[in-house]
């Protein structure tokens, strides 16, 4: 079995992931010997066709997976939170309590308070899950994750269920939290358009391997005008074996964002 350790901590590595394997049956492997380093602080984005592995990779160094079979290794910090595309919220605990399960202290549900008041849930400490909208859910599954402090946020798809508008407004988020809490993470997605505007590096997984490793060196407000953005966009589709069309309604949301 793969050795998974958690309390990485050495210089400015948050991730090291060495020649990881994973199968589920012999007629291949998902993942095939897959190295991946992140350092402190730093937006990955991982993107790959669907069934290319990305979940897998993310449930591997959540350790969640106990079967990652080889010689491999996985370092992570001390402090992972995952976040995945439904909130996984508890319907029987009213959300501070979902933010706060299983921490222990009079602290937590102060930092609880303060978490949900970052996400702007503030006042609905008290609500239960199914009171709150799917983009509220999942901004209390962001506070539920930020409230450990983690080192490293591990997301699946976070937004994926949400419509256009709310995942613009939980990219802003998103990116004023990791601004102030410094977590290295890594963000699957589907959409090239949230891995430009997010990430610092976006990786693409084919073939059980990190095929290409490509940095967002986009300065400032990332828009969609910008000619280097949509340089970006064509490139990563291409990576994904998909033509540049233009007709995505994301990047027609964010289009239009630009032009008004
Ligand atoms: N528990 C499992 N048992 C058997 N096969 C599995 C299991 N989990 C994943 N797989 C297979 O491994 C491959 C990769 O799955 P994974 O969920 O990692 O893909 P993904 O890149 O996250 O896809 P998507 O973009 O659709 O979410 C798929 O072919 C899937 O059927
Ligand atoms: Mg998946």
């Amino acid at each position: 079995m793969a050795t998974h350790a958690g309390g990485l901590s050495t210089g400015t590595s948050a991730v090291r992931v060495r020649d990881l394997h994973r199968s589920f049956n012999k007629a291949g492997g998902v993942l095939n010997g897959l190295d991946l380093d992140i350092a402190r602080g730093e937006f990955v984005a991982l993107i790959g066709r669907s069934g290319s592995g990305k979940s897998t990779l993310l449930r591997a160094m959540a350790g969640l997976d106990r079967d990652v079979a080889g010689h491999g290794s996985v370092r992570v910090p001390r402090q992972v939170s995952v976040v995945f595309q439904d909130s996984r919220l508890l319907p029987w605990r009213r959300v501070l309590e979902n933010v706060t399960f299983g921490m222990r202290g009079r602290a937590a549900a102060e930092k609880g308070r303060q978490a949900l008041a970052e996400v702007g849930l503030e006042g609905r400490e008290r609500a239960w899950p199914h009171e709150l909208s799917g983009g509220e859910q999942q901004r209390a599954a962001l506070a539920r994750s930020l409230v450990r402090e983690p080192e490293l946020l591990l997301a699946d798809e976070p937004f994926g269920a949400l419509d256009a508008l709310t995942r613009i407004r939980m990219h802003v988020l998103l990116r004023r939290l990791c601004e102030a809490h410094r977590p290295a993470v890594l963000l699957v997605t589907h959409d090239v358009d949230e891995a430009i505007v997010l990430a610092d590096r976006v990786i693409v997984l084919d073939d059980g391997v990190v095929r290409s490793d490509i940095r967002i060196d986009l300065t400032g407000r990332r828009s969609q005008a910008d000619p280097r953005f949509a340089a970006l966009r064509t490139r990563l589709l291409a990576e994904l074996g998909v033509e540049d069309d233009h007709d995505t309604s994301l990047a027609e949301t964010y289009g239009k964002k630009a032009a008004s």
